[in-house]
């Protein structure tokens, strides 16, 4: 049932990226133009640290596939883009290995094609810690995902309709284990008080999994033969307005959901992410042009975050978050409501220091 599932997760994904209309939150920030800004192309570092954890790149592929034949050759074509190009890398619930260990191929595929990268294993809030144990050795796991997905499970017709237990859950795991635990949604977005929450629980990083991207209510309502959780599409909080409610909560943050370009990394990076991922975009390619057509999308968005950062005056990519912001529409009004200041985003570069750099002023 589950290797089943993972496949139409596949198909229903890359149909919904193919039709997917509607607002973006992204398109609603944008970077106050300061025309001296400019640094020169080898100040730019895209090299990345967070809660301990050192990327070179700011930017990650996210949680997938494994645990059927067609996902196993998908996870190795991710390996590959992942090795040739340095982004680390995240398994699909490795749930269907441990539910049926015959199918580890498909998930090891990670390790095998990619020995030095940085691989993430990823498993859900109700795995026992010897299971969470076996997904990270699968893998040689760097660091583990945990998915959190309320509303997925409420649409799928054969969800799990049981969440009580998951905070318990997620704080056992993470003092069981010996790597950093990311906390993720899956398009649906954290909220600071869930951050907060996540923080006490000892998790090291949250990733924002926000609204924008891939829906997966949506998917699991296309798997309902009367398609009667339409309600639920696009259920949550956009990964834009995720990143504003967490600002100064205390924990490092990564985002995902809805990234569809190198603008929309630098935005993720303004908004103070510590790094960008994203899913159903590189899969499109991936599964239209091989991993030779993924390395090449992965190293341009890499390619042009750098120049961006080159025009935006940011030595690395933490330096985005002294950016000036401008938050418009929709997602003004979600600011207003949670009490965040618009008005500091956009002047925060005047903080800084009066010759503060990144705006050319020299007085
Ligand atoms: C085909 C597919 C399968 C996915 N499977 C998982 C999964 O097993 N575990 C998980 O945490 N997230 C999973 N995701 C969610 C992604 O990691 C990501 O949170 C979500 O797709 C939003 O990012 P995007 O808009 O860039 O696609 C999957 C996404 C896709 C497209």
């Amino acid at each position: 049932m589950s290797t089943q599932r993972k496949d139409d997760h596949v198909r229903l994904a890359m149909e919904q990226h193919d039709t997917r209309s509607g607002i973006n939150q992204f398109d609603e920030v944008s970077f106050v133009h300061h025309a001296l800004a400019g640094i020169d192309r080898p100040q730019v570092s895209l090299a990345t640290t967070f809660a301990g954890i050192s990327w070179q790149v700011p930017l990650y592929i996210n949680a997938m596939t494994g645990g059927t034949t067609k996902t196993g050759v998908i996870n190795r074509g991710l390996a590959i883009a992942a090795r040739e190009t340095g982004v680390p890398i995240a398994s699909g619930s490795v749930h269907a290995y441990l539910k049926d260990p015959t199918c580890a191929d498909t998930f090891r595929v990670l390790r095998q094609e990619n020995p030095h990268g940085f691989v993430m294993a990823n498993v859900n809030a109700t795995a026992s810690v010897a299971d969470t144990q076996r997904a990270l050795d699968l893998l040689e796991a760097d660091a583990l995902q945990i998915h959190v997905n309320t509303a997925q499970e409420t649409a799928m017709p054969e969800g799990d309709r049981s969440f009580g237990s998951w905070v318990s859950q997620i704080e056992k795991i993470t003092a069981a284990v010996d790597v950093p635990v990311i906390v993720k949604e899956v398009g649906n977005g954290l909220s600071r008080e869930t951050i907060l929450t996540l923080r006490q629980l000892g998790v090291r990083v949250a990733d924002v999994g926000g609204r924008g991207g891939t829906d997966f209510a949506r998917i699991e309502n296309g798997r309902r033969p009367l398609g009667d959780y339409a309600f639920l599409h696009d259920w949550g909080q956009s990964t834009a307005a995720c990143l504003l409610d967490a600002q100064g909560a205390g924990l490092p943050v990564l985002a995902s959901g809805g990234v569809r370009h190198p603008l929309d990394a630098a935005r993720a990076l303004a908004l103070g992410a510590s790094g960008v991922g994203a899913s159903g975009v590189f899969l499109r390619t991936l599964l239209d042009g091989g991993p030779e057509a993924l390395i090449a999308q992965i190293t341009n968005w890499l390619d042009q975050l750098a120049a961006l950062q080159t025009m935006l005056g940011a030595r690395a990519p933490a330096d985005l978050a002294s950016n000036d912001l401008i938050i418009h529409g929709t997602l003004r009004s979600f600011c207003a409501d949670r009490g965040i200041d618009t008005g500091l985003l956009a002047r925060r570069s005047r903080s800084a220091d009066v010759l503060h750099d990144s705006t050319g002023r020299t007085r």
